[in-house]
């Protein structure tokens, strides 16, 4: 790797795991950053780094022993996915991550909700959710691209406890966070934890991650 690529900040944070930074990661990291980055390319590389998100993700999702035959008349001590799941996306740009999600996890139940950061004060506000009814029994794979002053994705964890969710069940995936956002994440939502594909250096003036990559949703929707 060359010397002058900048990588996430080390996580000191015993419930935040960050994806390994390999070239090939902060390659697509380096496509989806550039602001002359066109719409097409942005969906395609993102959509390359929600795949190992969720990949990743699937990595902290229990398991148990299981023996299985092969064809060759000898048993291997194999494993095997433990629980049930479900995605949740937060809604608008969380829904962008969807996709990977069924990827990886066929028919997988997906929920919504809608939370909005007001765009003066960055305070989320929550308008809907629809959630399977046994999510409760579920192991919940939270689905937001960025996490900027946490405000969103806590108020999506708090949605989710109030549904019977334990936070020991919740694995909140994003692409890039901020150091000022996980630290107000895991002291509000303690048990969860956090897969993240980098977290960068600061939350600015303005409440948007820095040096981040804009409004997300706008970029893969929008323009
Ligand atoms: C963005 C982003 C997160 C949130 C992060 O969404 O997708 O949901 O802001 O910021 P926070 O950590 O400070 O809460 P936004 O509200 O702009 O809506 P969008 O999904 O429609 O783009």
């Amino acid at each position: 790797m060359s010397k002058a690529a900048t990588l996430s900040i080390t996580s000191k944070w015993p419930e935040v795991t960050v994806v390994s930074q390999t070239p090939q990661l902060i390659a697509l990291f380096t496509i989806i950053r550039d602001v002359n980055t066109k719409r097409g390319d942005f969906v395609f590389y993102s959509d390359r780094i929600i795949r190992i998100l969720v990949e990743e993700g699937l990595n902290h999702l229990p398991v148990k022993d299981i023996e299985v035959p092969t064809p060759t008349d000898v048993t291997y001590d194999g494993l095997q996915f433990e629980g049930k799941i479900c995605g949740v996306s937060i809604m608008r740009a969380g829904e962008a991550m969807e996709q990977g999600l069924r990827d990886c996890c066929r028919s997988v139940r997906i929920g919504k909700i809608l939370i909005q950061r007001d765009e003066e004060t960055a305070e989320p506000k929550l308008f809907y959710e629809k959630l399977p009814a046994d999510i409760k029994d579920r192991y919940v794979l939270l689905l937001d691209p960025m996490l900027a002053t946490g405000g969103s994705a806590i108020t999506a964890v708090e949605v989710l406890i109030s549904k019977g969710v334990p936070a020991e069940r919740i694995l909140f995936l994003n692409l890039i966070s901020t150091p000022e956002g996980i630290e107000t994440f895991v002291k509000a939502c303690p048990g969860v934890k956090i897969i993240t594909g980098f977290i960068d250096k600061c939350l600015n003036e303005k409440k948007f991650v820095s040096p981040g990559l804009g409004d997300f949703g706008d970029r893969y929707y929008c323009i």
